[in-house]
């Protein structure tokens, strides 16, 4: 559920109608939804009730401050994947205590930066990384916390782009060659084991996947235990697919997703630890955007709006499906004409839907992509020399501009010329 909505004709964000934010900020804007990301933030965290849970929201799927403030004010951790996203979690006030740090490529100075503020858990995926991770830690004469990151072998059946827990996928160390890997990681004085970490994929829309893997990881913990190894966390990554389409089969409700984590895992008494990104942020968010010309050309006709593939990347990059809404609540029995909506980058790419049965729109017009707060903006660039576009959180009956618009300059603010190129004429 989400509180995107017509109220009056017209489509509002909670109580607050998109016009008039678009009014002030012009478009294209990205635009959430507090109540919508609390709801979400809720209804997975009710799905481990009575559990020794500890939910880490996926920075990557949105890291907007006043977002990841939001989420923090609710008591969410995080899981974090550079330097970068530690500085956002630290600065949104997410405690060091709540962050664990994954990712297959972490640099030396990200693990000291994450060391020094005493971060939950790294998550370890490779026997480099682990040696590197331990050089680090003796440096700072600290211990770090190490669950190790299993690849478990098992499809997620998602995009394959977004699909991670396949042998011949470049993340986590084989379960084959987990027990070797844990044994290394004993003997290294700057490394603590603490779990055993597992994420197969993104936008998985069966419950079978993940039971697959976790029961996988489940018979290691025990193997693990059997060893010696103290495994008493049970990092089960992110992963659960939200609905895109109008006609999509619902993906799995958290809370049947909590219970089948409850069934395998209940009996080894870990903490679980989980990394929701999506599912938190995606349905929280839209991108707003205004049709700029209508453009007949042979049988087709473009809808070409001002938003782009450097604004909301999805479309050209996995073929995702947004629902596209228009703000001016359409007739019920206006007509429904295939369109093709494009922005106006100078790629075929630029397209966010071919063929698509959309009301009569015109020049001027409001529209909306849906289910655009994860993957969104964070993944949004300047390409063709377009400014980074503002997001604005609503809460209620309330707005603010929570990244302003970049401007032409600022654009400009991090190059130079050097002086063998003096200026023009
Ligand atoms: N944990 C790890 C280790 C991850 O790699 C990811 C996502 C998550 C958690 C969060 O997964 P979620 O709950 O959001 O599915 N840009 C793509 C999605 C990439 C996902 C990458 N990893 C898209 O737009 O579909």
């Amino acid at each position: 559920m989400d509180h995107f909505e017509y109220l009056n004709g017209e489509l509002h964000v909670e109580q607050v109608a998109i016009t008039a934010i678009a009014s002030e900020v012009g478009t294209p804007f990205y635009c959430y939804s507090t109540a919508t990301l609390e709801r979400h933030y809720k209804v997975f965290t009710d799905a481990f009730e009575g559990t020794d849970a500890l939910v880490c929201y996926s920075l990557k799927s949105n890291g907007n401050l006043a977002i990841v403030r939001t989420l923090a004010r609710q008591g969410a951790g995080a899981d974090i994947v550079s330097e970068g996203e530690l500085h956002r979690a630290l600065a949104a006030g997410i405690p060091a205590e709540k962050i664990v740090f994954s990712g297959v490529g972490k640099e030396r100075t990200a693990m000291q930066a994450a060391l020094d503020v005493g971060i939950y858990q790294f998550n370890v995926e490779s026997l480099p990384e682990l040696e590197a991770l331990d050089e680090v830690a003796r440096g700072a004469a600290e211990q770090a916390p190490v669950a190790l990151r299993i690849n478990p072998d098992v499809d997620a059946g998602s995009h394959h782009k977004i699909s991670t827990g396949r042998r011949e996928d470049k993340f986590g160390i084989p379960w084959t060659e987990a027990l070797d890997a844990y044994a290394r990681a004993a003997a290294m004085p700057g490394i603590e084991i603490v779990g055993i970490d597992v994420h197969i994929g993104s936008q998985l829309s069966s419950l079978e996947p993940f039971e697959a893997a976790f029961r996988k990881v489940a018979d290691l913990v025990e193997a693990l235990r059997a060893e010696g190894h103290n495994i008493r966390r049970l990092d089960l990554g992110g992963g659960l697919g939200v609905p895109y389409h109008e006609d999509d089969e619902v993906p799995p409700l958290p809370a049947n997703y909590g219970k089948m984590i409850k069934d395998v895992a209940g009996h080894l008494e870990c903490q679980i630890l989980l990394e929701p990104g999506r599912l938190i942020s995606a349905n929280a968010g839209v991108l707003v955007s205004s049709v700029i010309y209508l453009k007949h050309s042979g049988n087709r006709t473009f809808v070409i709006v001002d938003g782009a593939m450097n604004d909301l990347l999805r479309p050209a990059l996995y073929d995702a499906y947004h629902r596209i809404l228009p703000v001016k609540e359409p007739n019920a029995d206006a007509p429904r004409e295939p369109v093709d909506v494009v922005g106006p980058i100078c790629e075929t790419g630029d397209t966010f839907a071919q063929d698509r049965a959309l009301p009569p729109l015109n020049p001027g017009d409001l529209v909306v992509f849906c289910t655009a707060g994860a993957y969104g903006a964070v993944m949004s660039s300047t390409y063709n020399g377009r400014p980074l576009v503002p997001e604005v959180l609503v809460n209620g009956d309330r707005y603010a501009v929570v990244r302003r618009r970049q401007s032409l300059d600022e654009m400009l603010d991090a190059e130079d010329v050097p002086d063998w190129l003096p200026a023009a004429g």
